[in-house]
């Protein structure tokens, strides 16, 4: 046994607590206070990179009116800048000054569901940054629900028109005539998903703290998000309701309000960077298959690092050497289905099998990502990871719920064992 885990030779656990790791883990897992979300607020307003939490994931920040401040945003994320962002907003009243049409309908989405995990994609109206749009005709637009991001996007609403005034009374003083200027749309976020493009999407702080680290500015912590997976994207811009990506807030319930059915896009849609293959994508690679079909893989596969992540009714047949159990309801699976994938791909796996969850309009969100988290080749060079670790705690019989299982039961089997026995 070595040093640290020893009960006689390791410091007794008050003095351990004031090591300086602990501390400033204790420190910065505290959700952020007002303070806080007012320095994001001044960030945001000097071209910063802000992260703040969404109820759905965390989003990268940046002032959308200042492309420079977007500029740097897709740099950090890797992302093409052909793409275009989502405009956060706090007032439904917005869409007016961003959008140049809002058809009746669309409306009544964005009155009915926001605050909430849609995304409404309409024509853009004069003014809107290219540098949001992609340089497509249309801008993406949200307003958030988590209270953190609401407080946010108000106070740095509020903050524009303050500094408007100012600098206005300013100029004055010096006796300049007033100088004619396009309006700069003010008080939108730009925010992509907080994590490098194709990446998996973070849906606690610490894990963009991992991820994206010092390239920030400032990341705001307001806990697990409760959605866990991106918002519904429906695009409104021809007059009728598309759905360009499954998400938190269900089709149906959209199709209700909006008072007709959904299309699926034609070729001709606009581009969304979640449409492509590998992404949403961990680093090792992820098999997503039937029940049956885990069961003859790992008997093939014996003595290999392969993790699973199974529904909570068939576990006890899948004998991975790593599994995390997930529930057998849509809504609870998705809110922790990105937090247990990092999990497992920070095992050291180099295969994850993903027991394939009932193919239902309530599970399609899930099944979007889980297909494009599904890929053939590693995308980037595996880090040693964990797995030997994990090995060795599984021999002990220890528990692994303490390593950061979100929500999942992690159910580890001994060291050795060959995931078939239990058939
Ligand atoms: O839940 C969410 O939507 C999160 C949180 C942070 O709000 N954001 C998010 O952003 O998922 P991102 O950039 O990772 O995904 C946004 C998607 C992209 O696929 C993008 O192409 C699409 O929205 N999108 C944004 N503006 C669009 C537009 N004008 N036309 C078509 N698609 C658009
Ligand atoms: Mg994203």
């Amino acid at each position: 046994m070595n040093e640290t885990t020893s009960p006689q030779s390791g410091p007794p656990p008050s003095e351990s607590l004031q090591s300086a790791s602990v501390r400033d883990a204790l420190i910065t897992d505290q959700p952020s206070d007002a303070a806080e979300v007012a320095r994001a607020v001044r960030l945001l307003h000097d071209g910063g990179l802000v992260v703040f939490p969404t109820e759905t994931v965390y989003g990268l920040g940046a002032d959308a009116g200042n492309a420079e401040a977007v500029a740097r945003l897709y740099k950090v994320k890797k992302r093409p800048d052909t793409h275009p962002v989502i405009v956060h907003l706090s007032d439904v009243e917005q869409l007016h000054d961003w959008a140049a049409e809002v058809p009746e309908g669309a409306l009544r989405l964005a009155e009915r569901f926001w605050p909430g995990p849609l995304t409404l994609v309409l024509k853009r109206a004069v003014g809107v940054p290219d540098a949001v749009t992609g340089g497509q005709a249309t801008v993406g637009l949200r307003i958030p629900s988590h209270p953190m991001a609401l407080a946010l996007l108000r106070q740095f609403r509020e903050a524009g028109s303050e500094n408007e005034a100012a600098a206005a009374s300013t100029f004055n003083q010096y006796g300049s005539p007033p100088v004619a200027s396009a309006p700069r749309l003010r008080g939108g976020i730009a925010a992509p998903s907080a994590n490098r493009y194709g990446r998996i999407s973070p849906t606690r702080a610490e894990h963009v703290r991992s991820d994206l680290g010092d390239d920030v500015d400032c990341i705001l912590n307001g806990g697990a998000c409760e959605v866990g997976i991106e918002s519904t994207i429906v695009d409104y811009s021809s007059g009728h309701p598309v759905l360009l990506r499954p998400g938190g807030l269900s089709a149906a319930r959209i199709a209700e309000v909006a008072g007709e059915e959904l299309l699926l896009p034609g070729d001709n849609a606009p581009r969304a960077p979640g449409s492509h293959a590998a992404h949403y994508a961990p680093r090792a690679r992820l098999k997503l298959l039937r029940r049956t079909d885990i069961i003859e893989y790992l008997a093939q596969h014996k003595g290999q690092r392969v993790a699973a992540l199974a529904l909570e009714v068939s576990v006890a047949r899948l004998a991975a050497q790593y599994t995390v159990v997930m529930p057998a309801v849509a809504a609870g699976y998705a809110r922790m289905l990105y937090a247990n994938l990092r999990h497992l791909d920070a095992s050291g796996a180099d295969m994850i099998l993903v027991e394939l969850p009932p193919d239902t309009p309530a599970w399609a969100p899930v099944l979007d990502r889980l297909r494009r988290a599904a890929h053939d080749e590693p995308l980037a060079p595996r880090e040693p990871g964990r797995w030997g670790q994990f090995k060795r705690k599984a021999a002990a019989g220890m528990d692994v719920e303490a390593e950061g299982v979100d929500g999942g039961n992690a159910v580890m089997q001994a060291a050795e064992g060959d995931g078939a026995e239990s058939l």
